[in-house]
């Protein structure tokens, strides 16, 4: 098979890597990848949101499975583009990947299929939201842009002023565009985060393991938040308990309620949890696989993840046995200081070839470019340093090792990753 991966991150590089143990697959191409995943993959400069380019090349090339790894072109409408000119591909349609494009949307899904989640009420005029929170407001409180945001959509507030101040940014100065046309206002929660992927076929729901993403640029949980600084898998404080919660009242419940709108569901779905005293709270859901996420849990998958993907598409995901090695995988994201503000880009990256053929550490590669032989710095996050072994203190002892073995100018990491961990 010849697969297109459309996406250029460390979770599209972890994709294109377990892709390429796929016994089904003779030829990856990636559409725009970057300098690591060029070693695996033939990198085509398309950009995500251009569709009738990549709908082109998919036929050009004869493509037989597009996968898509990015949220934007999924909202858009990339699979409905595909679907059209009768190719086969991975994701959710724009009518079910609104499940993340939408948080107002997903707010009332939850609230009528009574799927566990924070109280809350959707505003689309600044005014109202103003008079409700003067009126009904409980501080701290948490306001979301209802549309795609790059994850910076959230704003936790304090107090009112603090409460009004971002209404103003998310529905007035327009700080993300036309994602804060709507508004959530949500009860604030408090608890530990875990993230749980999953592959849909529409009917049948199947779990990856559990992860933990550090979503903070500083240690200790300081600083803005990011795209991801590293994930450990599992997350040991997703217990049988909640398992068995999640299972009852969020999974299978999330997948009936999709199909019950007339919007069946897919691909990935990404569950943000949130384990507060009252039991398990969802706290969003993505359409996608989860970055950094994916770093941490495909080198744990056994499965051939090609046919996972089929069994997808093909609505038969209840004829396969996913399985996760017994093992833990932790990731730590080396990126350039000053991310996710100001940062430089261009420096000339060091120490990569420590990594290659080995099976028990990998470096997924995140904001990287060629620059004739040499790999340069591209992006706020660089690369994600993955270890596995038998616990998960092993893994981050494994993998601060081998952040050891790069260098770049003006590399950043955080020194915490799993701390969590210590106090199990
Ligand atoms: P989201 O993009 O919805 O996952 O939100 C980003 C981050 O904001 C989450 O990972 C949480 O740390 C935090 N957050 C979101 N919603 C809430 C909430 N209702 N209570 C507390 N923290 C929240
Ligand atoms: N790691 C969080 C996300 O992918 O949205």
């Amino acid at each position: 098979m010849k697969v297109l991966i459309v996406g250029g991150g460390g979770r599209e590089h972890a994709i294109a890597w377990k892709v390429a143990q796929s016994k089904k697959v003779s030829k990856i191409y990636c559409a725009p990848g970057n300098a690591g995943i060029s070693k695996i993959a033939e990198c085509v400069p398309i950009g995500p949101m251009e569709f009738d380019k990549l709908v082109a090349f998919a036929k050009e090339k004869e493509i037989d499975l597009t996968v898509i790894g990015m949220d934007d072109p999924l909202v858009g409408g990339v699979v409905d583009a595909f679907e059209a000119e009768g190719l086969r591909v991975f994701g959710p349609r724009k009518n079910a990947a609104i499940l993340e494009g939408s948080k107002a949307f997903s707010k009332d899904l939850m609230k009528k299929y009574n799927i566990p989640t924070a109280t809350y009420e959707n505003f689309d005029s600044p005014e109202a939201a103003i008079a409700y929170l003067e009126n009904e407001g409980k501080f701290p409180i948490v306001l979301k842009a209802d549309g795609l945001a790059l994850g910076k959509g959230v704003l936790i507030c304090n107090t009112l002023e603090e409460a009004k101040d971002g209404v103003k940014t998310l529905m007035l100065d327009k700080q993300f565009g036309s994602a804060g046309n709507t508004i959530v206002i949500e009860e604030f929660m408090t608890g530990r985060e875990v993230s749980v992927l999953s592959f849909v076929d529409g009917n049948t729901i199947k779990l990856m393991t559990s992860a933990q993403d550090h979503k903070r640029a500083k240690d200790n949980d300081e600083g803005l938040n990011t795209g991801g600084m590293g994930t450990f898998s599992p997350s040991p404080f997703y217990t049988d308990e909640v398992d068995e919660f999640c299972k009852k009242y969020i999974y299978q419940a999330t997948v009936d309620a999709m199909k019950a709108e007339g919007r069946e569901f897919k691909g990935i779905i990404f569950f943000g949890l949130m384990l507060t005293e009252n039991g398990p709270r969802v706290l969003e859901y993505n359409a996608r696989f989860g970055d950094p996420e994916t770093q941490v849990v495909l080198p744990r998958m056994k499965n051939d993840i090609v046919e996972v993907f089929e069994a997808c598409i093909d609505g038969t995901l209840d004829s396969i046995d996913l399985q996760f090695e017994d093992n833990a995988a932790v990731c730590v994201v080396l990126a350039s200081d000053g991310y996710p503000e100001h940062y430089e880009k261009g420096f000339k990256i060091s120490g990569l070839e420590n990594f290659e053929g080995k099976d028990d550490y990998f470096v997924f590669h995140a904001g990287t470019k060629l620059d004739g032989e040499d790999i340069l710095t591209n992006g706020g996050r660089v690369l994600g340093v993955v270890a596995t072994g038998n616990d998960l203190i092993t893994a981050r002892a494994n993998a601060y090792e081998a952040t050891k073995l790069i260098d770049f100018d003006n590399k950043y990491m955080r020194n915490d990753i799993g701390k969590a961990l210590d106090n199990m």
